[in-house]
């Protein structure tokens, strides 16, 4: 049974709960293109690709990013013929459920799963896991990893992302500083886990939860979100409930004063960079090849029910920033 806690750091109670049916829109796409971009640029070119053959687990999938990542990147032929779809929260993978309805994923199957303790899915299944821009919100970081690293099959790839700058957290903290020039730093959103945004901090977790620090490969992505209507749904998440914590113990006419100094705080983003900048930290963690080798290495025979710097622009303006900066750090 999937645990429903959630990060006392959130922005709401039910946070993800409440953004399960409008997620993609109000994320303005970022998490789908950074990780669709990570699929094209850096998994598809290594020496573990997705294919065919696969067997993927996306872990804390939201409504089910991985999948749609993986559909908008790889030809029908290339996509995995089993994937499994979790979260430990409902209305997230209810909304999973739908969106891949009609998805030409060979097998799906979308399940509410704690990312900590991933029980029944059997040891050394997957030949692939994806742990988007989720690990920042877990109660036990490390616990999740050592799901992912004892899930994996030998050699199997993970792939986990985390932010290094959250734009919107930088926008509504100068909106609240717009309203209450007068509020400390210490008064501001707080933000779940920030220690993720720091340099090192994902490759040291990954490393004291099972990976060899020699199988790891680390990438900084850059983002700028310049399409019109992902920078509104961004301002609408923004402006909106899910970000009510930034305006607790404003009174009357300063809640009235937050769409606008929400609008004016994008622009002046939108003006500095161009956009709304997002940059990301991705770790590529390999399994060892001769891991827990006692354990046979689940095939096909497995029913799925028991798992019941280099800077370059890129499509559509969106992309600007993709590079290897170093390896094995
Ligand atoms: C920021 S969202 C990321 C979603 C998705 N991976 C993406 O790329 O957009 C974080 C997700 O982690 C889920 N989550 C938080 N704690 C979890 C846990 N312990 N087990 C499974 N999912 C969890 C939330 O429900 C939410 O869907």
């Amino acid at each position: 049974m999937a645990s429903h806690i959630q990060h006392p750091n959130l922005p709401v109670p039910d946070y993800f709960s409440k953004f399960a049916s409008i997620y993609v829109r109000q994320t303005g796409h970022a998490t789908l293109n950074i990780l669709t971009d990570i699929i094209t640029n850096n998994v598809q070119t290594s020496a573990h690709p997705i294919g065919p053959d696969s067997v993927v687990h996306d872990t804390a999938a939201g409504p089910g990013i991985g999948a749609a990542a993986l559909v908008a990147s790889l030809p029908k032929g290339q996509l995995p013929k089993k994937m499994l779809v979790s979260d430990n929260n409902a209305m997230m993978v209810n909304a999973a459920l739908e969106s891949l309805a009609a998805s030409p994923l060979p097998d799906v199957d979308c399940k509410e799963l704690d990312s900590q303790d991933v029980n029944p899915v059997p040891s050394n299944y997957f030949t692939h896991s994806i742990d988007n821009f989720s690990i920042f919100t877990f109660v036990r970081p490390g616990d999740a990893i050592r799901e992912t690293y004892r899930t994996l099959r030998p050699d199997g790839l993970a792939i986990v992302t985390c932010w290094s700058r959250f734009a919107p957290v930088f926008i509504v903290h100068a909106a609240q500083k717009k309203i209450r020039p007068d509020l400390p730093d210490s008064a501001l959103m707080p933000t779940p886990r920030p220690e993720f945004s720091e340099e090192g901090v994902l490759q040291k977790v990954v490393e004291e939860s099972g990976f060899a620090k020699a199988n790891i490969t680390m990438v900084d992505k850059v983002l700028v979100v310049t399409e019109e209507d992902n920078i509104a749904g961004l301002t609408m998440l923004m402006s909106g409930p899910m970000m009510a914590k930034a305006r607790e113990g404003f009174t009357d006419e300063e809640q009235a004063k937050w769409g606008e100094a929400v609008s004016q705080s994008v622009k002046e983003e939108v003006a500095k960079n161009g956009g709304i900048r997002f940059e990301a930290y991705v770790l590529l963690g390999r399994a060892e090849n001769q891991k827990n080798p006692s354990v046979p290495t689940i095939d096909d025979s497995c029913n799925s029910s028991t798992m019941n710097h280099v800077f370059e622009k890129t499509t559509g303006g969106v992309l600007i920033g993709i590079g290897d900066i170093e390896d094995q750090r």
